[in-house]
């Protein structure tokens, strides 16, 4: 890794917004965690809505804080929370979410997939996202 891991600040952000989820249709509480190439580290939760498809990912809310409130761009490592701790599962991004990270990172930034209890997997954007259209493929 060429940057220092900060795991721990981003498990507690992610923590911590995870109790703030607001998923009274699926009950399913994420936290997301991103931390800026200056150091920041931003997170936020999952926001369902009424109108089901509205519904937005911890991620995707993440991601949305990180350019509006911090005015950053580049984001050098992720984690996300999600399910009851020794389920067994990946809460893994999903596929919308994992274009939208891939926007904002290299293809070697490490995505940190946890459970409550601490981490399952880490992967990098590419594992998640192989052969991805990015920035790059638009001469902008
Ligand atoms: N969800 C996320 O916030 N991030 C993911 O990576 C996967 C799914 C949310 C969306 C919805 O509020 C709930 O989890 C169930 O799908």
């Amino acid at each position: 890794m060429a940057f220092a891991s900060r795991f721990g600040d981003l498990f507690e952000a992610a923590e911590k917004a995870r109790e703030n989820a607001h998923v009274p249709y699926s009950n399913f509480k994420v936290g997301a965690a991103l931390l800026t190439e200056g150091g920041d580290v931003i997170a936020a939760c999952n926001v369902e809505n009424a109108a089901y498809p509205q519904a937005q990912c911890a991620e995707a809310s993440a991601i949305g804080s990180m350019v509006a409130k911090h005015g950053a761009t580049r984001i050098v490592e992720a984690l996300v929370i999600g399910g009851e701790a020794g389920d067994g599962m990946l809460c893994s991004p999903c596929g919308g979410c994992r274009q939208r990270l891939r926007e904002f990172a290299s293809l070697e930034t490490p995505v940190h997939i946890c459970g409550p209890e601490g981490l399952r997997k880490t992967m990098t954007v590419d594992e998640l996202l192989p052969l991805s259209f990015g920035p790059d493929n638009l001469d902008t």
